[in-house]
C-alpha cells in the first residue's frame, strides 16, 4: 500500500515535470580541450569567448574548405591555406578566383589561439573577425557573407551542422565566423625536432646547436618565444613591393614610423612556406640570409638592429648552412601531415 503510493508520487511528479518544462532535443556537443604545450604563451582571451566545441571544430572545417565562400564556387580558404604548407602556399603573392593576384604572400596558419595581432600589418585584433575580409576582398573570393549564407542554406547538411553546435539551425555569419574561428584554434604546432630536443626526447646534430647558437645571438630578439615572433611590428629593409597600396603597418597606423614595418613572422614550419617575405621576395631561405649579409635597403625607420650595425645581419657562409639546419629543426611533419 506505502509502496503503491511513492509510485504514484513518483509517476505524478514525472508528469509534472514534463508539463512545467519543455525540454528541447539536447545535442551533446563537449567542449574540445585545447592542449597548450610547455613554454608557449597564455591562449588569447578571445579563446576564452569563443571555446572550441567539438560540432563547432567539425563545422569550422568544413567551412574552411567550403568553395561556396567564393563568388564563383572555385576558392576555399584551404585553397590559399593548404596544411602540407603549414596553411600556407607556394606562391609569391596569393591567387584568388580567376587567377586575380592579392597584395601579399600567403601566411602560415598556426598557433593562432596565442596570437594577439593577425595579416602581416597586424590590422585585425581577434581571430572572428578576420573570416570576412577574405570573402568580400576582391583578390581573394570576391563574394558577399548573404551570397555566402544563401547558398548554405541551400544545403541540408549544414542545417544539422549548424543545429549540432549551436542548438538551431540558423545559419548566421556570426556563427560562421566563430566556428572557423574554433577550427584555427584548433591548428597548434608545437611537435617540431625543436620542441622534442626542449622536452628532451632528441637532440641536435653538431650543425643545428651550432646553427640555434647563431639564431639566439643573430635573430632570437625578434624570432623570439616558443611562437618564433614576439609580434612586434619592425621595418628590416626587405625589397620594397611596388604596389602603391602597401604601406605595411603603417596602412593601420598611418604614423610615418610604421611604414613598411611588418609582424615578426614565426619561423615554426619555415622550410614549408617558401617564398618567404611580405609579397614573396626571397625564392629560399638562403636567400633571405645572403641578403642579411649583404646588407639589407635603408630607411628612416629602419630597425636599430640593422641601423646600428651598418644596414646588415654579417653571416658566414658556415653560418648560414646551420641557421638553415637549425630553422628546419622547427618543422612539425605531424602539423603537416608530411
Ligand atoms: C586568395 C588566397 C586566400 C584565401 C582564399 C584566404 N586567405 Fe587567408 N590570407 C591570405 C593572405 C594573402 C593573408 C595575409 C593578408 C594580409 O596580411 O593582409 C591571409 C591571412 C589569413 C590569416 C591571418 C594569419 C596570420 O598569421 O595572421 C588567417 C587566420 C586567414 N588568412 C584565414 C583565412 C580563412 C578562414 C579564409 C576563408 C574564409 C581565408 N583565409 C581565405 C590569403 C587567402
Ligand atoms: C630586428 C628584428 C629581426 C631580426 C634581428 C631578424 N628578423 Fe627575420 N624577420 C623580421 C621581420 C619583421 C620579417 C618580415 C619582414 C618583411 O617581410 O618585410 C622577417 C622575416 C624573416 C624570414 C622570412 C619569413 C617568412 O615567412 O616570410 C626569415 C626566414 C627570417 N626572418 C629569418 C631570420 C633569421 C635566420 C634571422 C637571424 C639571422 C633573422 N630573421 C633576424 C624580423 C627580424
Amino acid at each position: 500500500m506505502k509502496k503503491g503510493l511513492i509510485l504514484l508520487v513518483v509517476i505524478l511528479l514525472l508528469i509534472s515535470c514534463n508539463n512545467d518544462h519543455y525540454e528541447p532535443v539536447s545535442y551533446s556537443n563537449p567542449q574540445v580541450s585545447l592542449h597548450i604545450p610547455s613554454g608557449f604563451p597564455e591562449l588569447n582571451s578571445s579563446v576564452n569567448a569563443n571555446n572550441p566545441t567539438q560540432y563547432g571544430v567539425e563545422l569550422g572545417e568544413k567551412l574552411f574548405h567550403e568553395k561556396r565562400l567564393s563568388a564563383d564556387n572555385t576558392i576555399s580558404c584551404s585553397s590559399c591555406h593548404i596544411q602540407g604548407n603549414a596553411f600556407a602556399d607556394n606562391n609569391a603573392q596569393s591567387i584568388g578566383i580567376q587567377n586575380r593576384v592579392g597584395l601579399r604572400n600567403v601566411p602560415a596558419i598556426q598557433n593562432m589561439a596565442f596570437m594577439k595581432f593577425y595579416n602581416w600589418d597586424g590590422n585585425i585584433l581577434q581571430l572572428e573577425n578576420q573570416p570576412l575580409v577574405p570573402i568580400i576582398t576582391h583578390e581573394e573570393m570576391g563574394s558577399s557573407i548573404l551570397e555566402v549564407i544563401g547558398k548554405l542554406k541551400a544545403d541540408l547538411t549544414y542545417k544539422d551542422l549548424f543545429r549540432e553546435t549551436f542548438g538551431d539551425e540558423n545559419i548566421t555569419a556570426e556563427r560562421i565566423y566563430k566556428s572557423i574561428a574554433q577550427y584555427e584554434y584548433t591548428l597548434i604546432s608545437a611537435n617540431s625536432k625543436y620542441d622534442k630536443v626542449k622536452r628532451k626526447e632528441g637532440s641536435f646534430t653538431d650543425n643545428e646547436a651550432q646553427g640555434y647558437q647563431t639564431f639566439q645571438q643573430k635573430c632570437a630578439s625578434c624570432h623570439s618565444t616558443a611562437l618564433f615572433t614576439d609580434q612586434s611590428f619592425r621595418n628590416i629593409g626587405f625589397p620594397v613591393n611596388p604596389d602603391t597600396n602597401e604601406a605595411g603597418r603603417g596602412r593601420v597606423t598611418g604614423i610615418p614610423e610604421d611604414y613598411m614595418s611588418f609582424r615578426v613572422p614565426s619561423l615554426r614550419n619555415v622550410e614549408y612556406t617558401a617564398p618567404y617575405g611580405s609579397f614573396g621576395q626571397f625564392l629560399t631561405l638562403r636567400a633571405v640570409l645572403d641578403y642579411f649579409d649583404k646588407g639589407v635597403s635603408d630607411a628612416d625607420n629602419l630597425d636599430p638592429v640593422f641601423k646600428n650595425n651598418g644596414n646588415r645581419i654579417p653571416l658566414t657562409e658556415q653560418e648560414k648552412d646551420n641557421l638553415i639546419l637549425f630553422m628546419k629543426t622547427l618543422s612539425d611533419r605531424e602539423f603537416v601531415k608530411k
